[in-house]
């Protein structure tokens, strides 16, 4: 099975040098991997939690969303949509808010800081905390159990995040019986933490030290490089380029040996601002051409639209058959004659039936019925034994753990393969009575 990795980006603001560096640039570089299957989604619940202009969110949406089409991400492949696209993750948020310790969410860093905060400016511990920032943990364990995600590459303030919901799949596997969730690892990039901003920090808005990534154009890039700092050498005296702010972002673009040619050229005595303008027309390399791109996408909203309703119609393939078999474990199924109510005179449900059978061209089929409706039917498969497998499979995993030729209703489905399910584990009670 492939590899899926996932990450999502609070759709608040716009994005930087530093995160095209330090998150896009590599995360679209590692959806090209062969054995990858890849999600990228614009947290907008997310957003909700600390951003109250709805003009706000929507026009960070879509810059995320341009911005990601525009640096080259490959949406045959890799999933690209919009978090509140699949309603789903709202409804395994409160599935898993129901296992979750309060205790536990106390202990979230982006609370403790709210609490923190509040508690030195003299007020009430919880005056500024809503359930959407306490809960905040919560929703973005849903996003990520949701697709049963193996890898989440995230910076290292998310780490916390990323165990909580370890923590919460595992109970909830535990608590139900069943390995519904994949239990995923937080990917601290080295590169996540690298880029400097202007002034040597970290680059970051709360530092109000970013390069823009495309709004502004080429001159707010121009304009944002000149503001580097730098010492007061002046041209021709030898410069240090080993742990500049520019060097560090120029080595980001640049490639080995024109990143050897840059030092030697400072160290020899080239001026601050013809080092800055070398930085300028380098990024330019990379990024004016994706410029352009994103320039064209923004102005054609109706594209981005329908990468983003093909890439929720993808993610929702997936979360529905999931949530239909945690809907069933939790209790929340269809009505049905309950275990020791089955009177004579109840009418007996009609129980779900399988068949295997082999086509005229000689492949094996396993079918799954009741009454008159098809469940779920598989592929054809060359031997009888693969039908048995992929019938194990379907019992296991759901319907999203096989591939079906043909599916009926995914709640049908899953209360027959819980039937199923029961009827297993009966006959192997019998059969441990007879042993
Ligand atoms: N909380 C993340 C951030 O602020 C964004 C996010 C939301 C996320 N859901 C996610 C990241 C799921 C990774 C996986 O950066």
């Amino acid at each position: 099975m492939s590899t899926r990795v996932l990450t999502g980006i609070t759709t608040t603001g716009t994005l930087h040098l530093g995160n095209y560096v330090g998150a896009l640039r590599p995360a679209i570089a590692a959806s090209q991997a062969p054995d990858v299957e890849s999600f990228f989604f614009m947290a907008d619940y997310h957003a909700l939690i600390k951003c109250d202009d709805p003009d706000r969110v929507e026009a960070s949406r879509m810059q995320i969303a341009a911005t990601w089409l525009a640096a080259g991400l490959d949406t045959q492949r890799a999933l690209l949509f919009r978090q509140s696209d699949v309603p789903e993750v709202c409804e395994l948020t409160w599935l898993l808010t129901c296992v979750t310790a309060k205790g536990q969410m106390n202990r979230a860093h982006a609370y403790k800081a709210a609490v923190d905060a509040a508690v030195a400016a003299g007020e009430e511990p919880d005056s500024n905390v809503t359930m959407g920032l306490y809960s905040y943990p919560i929703l973005m364990a849903a996003d990520i159990l949701l697709y049963n995600a193996h890898r989440v590459p995230v910076g290292k303030d998310q780490v916390q995040h990323i165990e909580m919901a370890r923590d919460v799949a595992q109970r909830f596997n535990h608590l139900y019986g069943q390995d519904f969730f994949v239990l995923p690892e937080a990917e601290v990039e080295a590169e996540m933490e690298l880029l400097p901003g202007l002034d040597g920090r970290k680059m970051s808005k709360s530092y109000d030290n970013v390069v823009p990534l495309f709004e502004g154009g080429a001159e707010a890039l121009r304009s944002a490089v000149a503001k580097i700092v730098t010492d007061s050498r002046g041209p021709g005296e030898p410069k240090e380029p080993e742990g500049t702010a520019l060097i560090q972002i120029f080595d980001a673009f640049a490639t080995p040996t024109e990143r050897a040619q840059m030092r030697a050229e400072l160290r020899a005595g080239l001026a601050w601002g013809e080092a800055k303008q070398r930085l300028v027309a380098q990024i330019e390399k990379e990024l004016g051409p994706m410029r352009a791109r994103y320039a064209e996408l923004m102005a054609d909203p109706e594209r981005i639209e329908s990468e983003l309703q093909r890439g929720a119609e993808r993610a929702r393939a997936i979360a529905r058959p999931l949530l239909a078999r945690l809907r069933e474990a939790v209790g929340l199924r269809r009505s049905r004659v309950l275990p020791g109510q089955a009177a004579a005179d109840v009418p007996k449900a009609v129980p779900p039936l399988v068949k295997q059978y082999r086509e005229a061209d000689g492949r094996f089929h396993v079918k799954l019925t009741q009454g008159d409706a098809v469940l779920a039917l598989s592929p054809g498969f060359e031997s009888g034994r693969e039908g048995a497998q992929w019938l194990t499979a379907l019992k296991q995993g759901g319907a999203g753990a096989v591939s079906l030729a043909e599916a009926g209703d995914p709640g049908a489905l899953e209360a027959a393969l819980t039937a199923l399910r029961q009827q297993d584990a009966e006959r192997e009670r019998a059969k441990a009575r007879k042993a």
